[in-house]
């Protein structure tokens, strides 16, 4: 392997620029080229390349978002587009691939490395933490802090003001994010989509909350949560419900993916980029890299893809006691 290819994909996540600023420094380090791919799959299908040296990814560590930009290419989806994609890589004498975010982008590596047998190598992005073979995606624990640190200050206008808030966190179809944060910032309950909580059970807590004399109270939904109702919905349901709050909304949004990353996500980006470069070197390939048990180690990419990432039960628990 003589020029490993990098680029991001999916929705985007703080320390992806710190996971390409790995993947190039080890290339430099090991003395091969590295080329970065703009806008993921779209990107690498028009050959809109760039040369990554050790100096030229200065000053990005610190950065959120991805300076390669992100994209969702529907062409890749098609044989046609893939064929494009690999005569684009061949072109430009590029030998491997990393391939830094989420399941989609995964999915697309594997399908790639079947039909070509292109060496692949996945880094998990993604602030909803929802990969397989991974305690943490990149992303995902600055989210966790952007996240506590704003529904600390929904907790201060809450209370002025005697009110309930929901808080609509993101997690499209998991509810890492939304346990972890309420637990804290001290949520009074958590909604999320592997446990259906139910209405009936939403509203006794709530009173039971009110009568215990708490004044205010803070709601944290996933956006994925499968109540049944979205979070104004919720509002209307609880303000009919009982008398007993003044409820207000509050979505977070996109707000949630962006921001400097925090130094565990740099670390971890740092520690990923080496592993999935030195990975090809040594000949692998169709694996993704990960923290397992604090030790960056390899799950098979199907794998990573197949299986599914597990919601803290013991948390689950612990959110319990905390509102007793
Ligand atoms: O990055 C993951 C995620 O934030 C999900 O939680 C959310 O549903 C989705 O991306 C929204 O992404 P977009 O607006 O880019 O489609």
């Amino acid at each position: 392997i003589k020029k490993i290819a990098v680029m991001t994909s999916g929705g985007d996540a703080p320390g992806m620029n710190a996971a390409i600023r790995s993947v190039a420094r080890t290339c430099a380090y090991y003395n091969i080229e590295c080329v970065g791919i703009y806008r993921g799959y779209e990107g690498m299908i028009e050959g809109d390349f760039i040369e990554l040296t050790a100096r030229n990814v200065k000053g990005i560590i610190n950065k959120g978002g991805t300076v390669l930009k992100s994209a969702r290419s529907k062409e890749f989806r098609t044989k046609e587009g893939r064929q494009k994609a690999y005569d684009a890589l061949k072109a430009a004498n590029v030998d491997a691939l990393v391939t830094i975010g989420g399941d989609g982008t995964f999915t697309g590596a594997l399908i790639f490395n079947q039909e070509f047998n292109f060496p692949v190598m996945g880094i998990p992005g993604t602030i909803d933490n929802d990969i397989f073979g991974t305690s943490h995606t990149l992303g995902y624990d600055t989210a966790l802090n952007t996240v506590v640190e704003a529904i600390d200050k929904i907790r201060d206008t809450a209370s002025s003001h005697n009110r309930l808030f929901f808080v609509e966190v993101m997690g499209r179809d998991v509810g890492h994010i939304a346990l972890n944060v309420g637990v804290g910032a001290g949520a009074e309950e958590i909604l999320i989509p592997e446990e259906d909580l139910g209405l009936d059970r939403l509203l006794e807590s709530l009173r039971r909350s009110k009568k215990s004399g708490k004044s205010s109270s803070i709601v944290v939904v996933a956006e994925g949560d499968k109540i049944g109702k979205n979070v104004f919905e919720l509002k209307d349901y609880v303000e009919e419900n009982m008398t007993e709050y003044e409820v207000r909304v509050s979505v977070l949004g996109h707000m949630q993916r962006g921001g400097s990353p925090s130094c565990f996500d740099r670390v971890l980006a740092s520690r990923m980029g080496v592993k999935a470069v030195e990975s090809l070197l040594e000949g692998k390939s169709n694996y993704m890299v990960g923290l397992l048990n604090d030790k960056i180690d390899l799950t098979p990419l199907e794998q990573a893809v197949k299986g599914k990432s597990k919601i803290n039960e013991e948390l689950i628990r612990v959110s319990d006691i905390m509102t007793t």
